[in-house]
């Protein structure tokens, strides 16, 4: 039996139970045996949730792109490490084996060095899915650099406000970037938000577009011609297992992103020993993930995970609609995709095109179908199955979060049962426990509650970049001793998990985590705008859409709102990012509160979702009058 590779049920349930009753020389033996370290730990785990502190192979010696890449070369150096497909079909696939992507990642991260970038640096990295992007993060994480990648559809100012947060002393970005039809202007976008932040001193641009763009002199430099000029060996830089690999920013219910900073060890341990499972990769499986690396989901499953493996992992630049609804079936077909990673909103926007487009292609290379980033409603989970996977391939709906830093609630496919719309069992070491609204574990199966994880699992965020008081806040206040992840599930008859959904005020819109509160206030900047609230409601493409209930200033002055409308949702495109549009927007004449004066998000919610004979008590509102004014104008 090999715990590394989990093949059958039984095994399942037998390594599950070793993790659990024996986490530390569970994971120590995992981390023996799989990995290159350079000096091995002092202790496996050490952990107080109440501070909060947690670490892993404290005192390990390592550096983890040797663990992706160097250890591959001798057995898999001519081997596809990362299968390049262009935005546009016409343009040839790039296969960049593990030998050239050792140079690559070695020529960049001396560039990085010449460019003054020490171990500690942060680097911003806002690069759209070309190789660069991969190749970027791999540098930083060989010299010690903490990346942060922002989603390069994010707006200039949401991007600032993310290298001010950790203090970037350098962007790396691309002159533009090719989705879909459109081409768009990246450089324009970092030159905009770098008014705004004297941090930076360098920005690298890498040659994507070909288009003429401004080059600031003093701070911007081509990347091309500095790799040229670079070396093709960078010795790795020795890391601590608990210096921090990277940060990602998530969004809150409130204020500020989160800058959720992981750190190296334990996520590399976890990351890889998940993928290789959830995934059950194969030696020359081909793998594909279609999420950008600007989300989790790409750091763990495009990047680490697959490399740490020596696997084959496919990075697609475009979109699903281009140049048609084929696309993905293409690329499927093209390549010879064994597992296939997506998010319910994608393959809810493929079902909606329906199956004639999929006949074109072969897609009989698929082993495992996965999906990610939100609850997959029971129909597109038919629809997949059906389809995609000819019901032959196993869906395994996984549940994690940007905090969690891998897959946390999984069926692995073959060996657990499927059951759809269920992300069915914890996965090895994970130990989930729902909890009522008084904070008691609910025991025993067929319960409902909230999502809270007892022990801690390598992968976990430490803290969160420049504010661990929120980090305990957010995370370890609500409930003692136990990280609370902001979701409600239940659990089954036969304790497979489904997760419900946010219990907070963050809505998951195309699988993209939004909070509530700075949308609110990129539309109160308006100056039309008194106050405003935003819901989520069903919406069959997105999962969630976002609906905006905005109360005007009263100036005597009548308004067009379809102006008003088109002026809103520029706002929030410059704030945040065209994700965060309103899909409705309600003008009010107020909005309900509280004695204290909160609003009542959830009777707006209700009212959104067309649930108005649900609304519950209202008689506590200062103002009961507005909700049925809201509910008599409702879009
Ligand atoms: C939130 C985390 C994890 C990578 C992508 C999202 C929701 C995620 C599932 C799933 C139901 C899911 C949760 C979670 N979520 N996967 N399989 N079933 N809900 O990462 O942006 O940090 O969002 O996404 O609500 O808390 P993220």
């Amino acid at each position: 039996m090999s715990n590394y590779h989990i093949k059958h049920l039984e095994e399942y349930y037998q390594v599950y139970r070793k993790s659990v009753r024996e986490p530390e020389s569970f994971w120590e033996e995992i981390a023996e045996e799989h990995f290159l370290w350079r000096k091995k730990w002092d202790a496996v785990l050490d952990w107080d949730f109440s501070k909060p502190e947690i670490s892993w192979f404290k005192g390990a010696k390592l550096n983890i792109t040797e663990n992706c890449i160097d250890r591959h070369l001798t057995t898999r150096g001519n081997k596809t490490a990362i299968l390049f497909e262009p935005n546009h079909p016409d343009e040839v696939a790039e296969h960049i084996s593990y030998n050239e992507l050792y140079k690559r990642v070695n020529k960049f991260a001396n560039v990085l060095k010449e460019q003054g970038i020490k171990k500690g640096d942060r680097v911003c990295i806002y690069v759209p899915m070309i190789p660069e992007l991969a190749i970027s993060v791999l540098a930083c994480a060989r010299i010690g650099a903490i990346h942060s990648v922002v989603f390069a559809g994010f707006s200039a100012a949401a991007l600032a406000t993310r290298i001010n947060d950790s203090d970037c002393k350098m962007v790396i970005t691309s002159d533009g970037s090719y989705r879909g039809s459109k081409t768009i202007d990246l450089k324009g976008i970092v030159d905009e938000a770098l008014e705004s932040c004297s941090c930076v001193e360098t920005v690298l641009v890498a040659k994507r577009i070909k288009t003429e763009i401004y080059m600031k002199a003093g701070r911007d430099q081509w990347l091309a011609p500095l790799l040229a000029k670079a070396s093709d060996v960078c010795a790795p830089e020795i890391m601590d297992a608990e210096d921090p690999l990277f940060i990602l920013y998530t969004s809150g219910s409130t204020g500020m992103p989160k800058g959720m900073v992981h750190t190296t060890a334990g996520y590399m341990v976890y990351t890889a020993y998940t993928f290789k499972n959830a995934f059950q990769y194969k030696e020359n499986d081909v793998y594909w993930c279609t999420a950008d690396i600007g989300w989790i989901t790409g750091h763990s499953y495009i990047v680490y995970g697959p490399l740490a493996n020596g696997a084959t992992t496919v990075m697609f630049e475009g979109v699903p609609s281009y140049p048609d609804y084929g696309r993905f079936w293409d690329i499927v077909q093209k390549h010879k995709v064994n597992q296939f990673y997506t998010a319910p909103t994608a393959i809810r926007a493929l079902a909606k095109q329906g199956t004639d487009v999929i006949d074109h292609y072969d897609l009989s290379s698929l082993k495992v179908l996965g999906s990610v980033g939100e609850p997959i409603n029971e129909e597109a989970w038919h629809w997949y199955n059906e389809n995609i996977g000819k019901k032959k391939s196993p869906i395994i709906d996984s549940w994690w979060q940007t905090e969690t830093g891998g897959i946390m609630i999984s069926p692995i496919p073959y060996v657990t049962p499927t059951k759809p719309t269920y992300a069915t069992l914890p996965f090895i070491g994970i130990q989930p426990a729902l909890m009522d609204e008084n904070g008691n574990e609910l025991k025993g199966n067929q319960v409902e509650g909230r999502l809270c994880i007892k022990f801690p699992w390598p992968s976990i965020a430490r803290t969160i970049w420049g504010n661990h008081q929120r980090y305990k806040e957010t995370y370890f206040s609500a409930f003692d001793n136990k990280y609370f992840t902001g979701d409600g599930a239940l659990r089954d008859e036969v304790g497979y998990y489904r997760i419900t959904g946010r219990v907070d005020d963050v809505i998951i819109v195309s699988g993209h985590n939004l909070g509530t509160a700075p949308i609110e206030d990129a539309i109160n900047e308006h100056p039309a705008v008194a106050e405003s609230a935003i819901v989520g409601f069903p919406h069959d493409i997105k999962g969630s859409a976002l609906y905006g209930y905005i109360t005007l200033k009263d100036t005597g002055e009548t308004r067009n709102h379809d102006n008003l409308r088109t002026e809103i949702n520029q706002l929030i495109t410059d704030r945040i990012g065209p994700i965060a549009k309103l899909d409705k927007m309600q003008f009010t004449h107020g909005l309900p509160k509280t004695r204290s004066g909160k609003i009542m998000r959830r009777i707006l919610r209700k009212i959104a979702c067309n649930e108005t004979d649900s609304l519950g008590d209202t008689s506590t509102l200062l103002n009961q009058e507005v909700v049925q004014d809201i509910i008599d104008n409702v879009l």
